[in-house]
């Protein structure tokens, strides 16, 4: 995790006088002893990892006392990807790999449901919400994502694609837009629909 997401946390933790404290540690293996917490959560986190969040969730039942609560989520619908895949294929190199194409298999609650139960957790409901986001304004957020992209992506970009640039910024804002439930607001910003799954699983209370 970013150093600067961590200091901004621990200010939030003193201006707001939240009773919370920050621990920067690897989430598969917790320094915390057995059974400490009533609640844990991983917010949009087991899908980032290696292991489907197996290492994680595990260390996430161990810390919990008997009868304690987690909390998973995984992304059914992120609007933004299609626009994302259409400006890879118009404007990337064939073959160049789409981002994020594990979100096939997250989509669906099975594989988070699956996932927790094979952590040890009892009990485990899938739901799914929806979630409604608010953008900055649309060729910023375009701009945005796409930088994000390229700057993640396995291939490195060409100058060809550099040329490309504000092709796949436009294929991406157009995109956006017609996005389904996707609606244009003031100051040319865009409100989005998501849907999350949200996994609540219990540590056996014996
Ligand atoms: C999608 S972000 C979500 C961040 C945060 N939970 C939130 O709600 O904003 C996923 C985060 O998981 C972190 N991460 C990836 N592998 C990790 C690991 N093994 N242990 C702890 N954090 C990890 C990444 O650094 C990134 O900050």
């Amino acid at each position: 995790m970013a150093e600067n997401a961590i200091k901004i946390y621990n200010k939030r933790i003193v201006d707001d006088k939240w009773p919370a404290e920050s621990f920067h540690m690897d989430s598969n293996s917790l320094s915390f002893p057995d059974n400490t917490f009533t609640h844990s959560i991983a917010n949009a986190l087991v899908f980032v990892l290696p292991d489907d969040g197996l290492g994680t969730l595990k260390e996430m039942h161990r810390t919990l006392k008997p009868g304690g609560i987690a909390i998973a989520n995984s992304w059914a619908v992120i609007p933004q990807m299609d626009a994302i895949e259409a400006a890879t294929t118009t404007t990337r190199p064939p073959g160049t790999p789409l981002p994020l194409l594990k979100r096939e298999r997250w989509s669906h609650p099975d594989m988070l449901r699956g996932v927790m139960q094979k952590a040890g957790f009892e009990d485990v409901k899938v739901t799914q919400t929806e979630m409604w986001i608010t953008t900055c304004e649309i060729h910023r957020y375009a701009t945005m994502l796409w930088s994000f992209v390229l700057g993640t992506s396995s291939v490195a970009c060409s100058i060809e694609e550099e040329e490309n640039w504000d092709r796949a910024i436009g294929i991406i804002e157009e995109e956006l837009m017609n996005t389904e439930g996707a609606e244009v607001v003031e100051g040319r910003r865009l409100k989005l629909r998501f849907v999350v799954n949200v996994g609540v699983g219990m540590k056996s209370p014996m």
